[in-house]
């Protein structure tokens, strides 16, 4: 039944001008979008986003990159029928180079660092980073098709 997921385009995906198309891919498939933000993320809001990955070798350029300000991110909660896992095979896998063909992360890019966008992977998580990124009263509107 119907769901929300958390999702993020990433500092290299604005820069390379594909907000657009991302949210057109959502779109199109029959997603709702019920609120989006463009932001340069604090410090403290992008390792509490990444917490799960805090021992990792790549974190810190990770966070790094993500508050970097050298662009925003695009924050967005899309929701619609299986929207959490279908939104990570629209994706694709975490490193482009493994990504099915057609999906979000094949198309734009080879890079696992550069890899444009971030969607929840469970629905707990998906609660999670909605309420860190959404967390204030009115900003996820609910909405039906006229
Ligand atoms: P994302 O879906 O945002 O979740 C965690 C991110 O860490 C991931 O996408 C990649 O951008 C990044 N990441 C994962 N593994 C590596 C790696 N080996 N080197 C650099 N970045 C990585």
């Amino acid at each position: 039944s119907s769901e929300r997921t958390f999702i993020m385009i990433k500092p290299d995906g604005v820069t390379r001008g594909l907000v657009g198309d991302i949210i057109s891919r959502f779109e199109k498939r029959g997603y709702k979008l019920v609120a989006i933000k463009s932001l340069v993320p604090s410090r403290q809001l992008a390792e509490q986003h990444y917490a799960d990955l805090s021992t990792r070798p790549f974190f810190k350029g990770l966070v790094n990159y993500i508050t970097s300000g050298k662009a925003p991110v695009v924050a967005m909660v899309w929701e619609g029928k299986d929207v959490i896992r279908q939104g990570r095979i629209m994706i694709g896998a975490t490193n482009p180079l493994d990504a099915a063909p057609g999906t979000i992360r094949n198309t734009y890019s080879i890079s696992i660092g550069r890899n444009i966008i971030h969607g929840s992977d469970s629905f707990d998580t998906a609660e999670q980073e909605i309420g860190l990124w959404f967390g204030k009263p009115g900003e996820l509107a609910s909405w039906e098709p006229a």
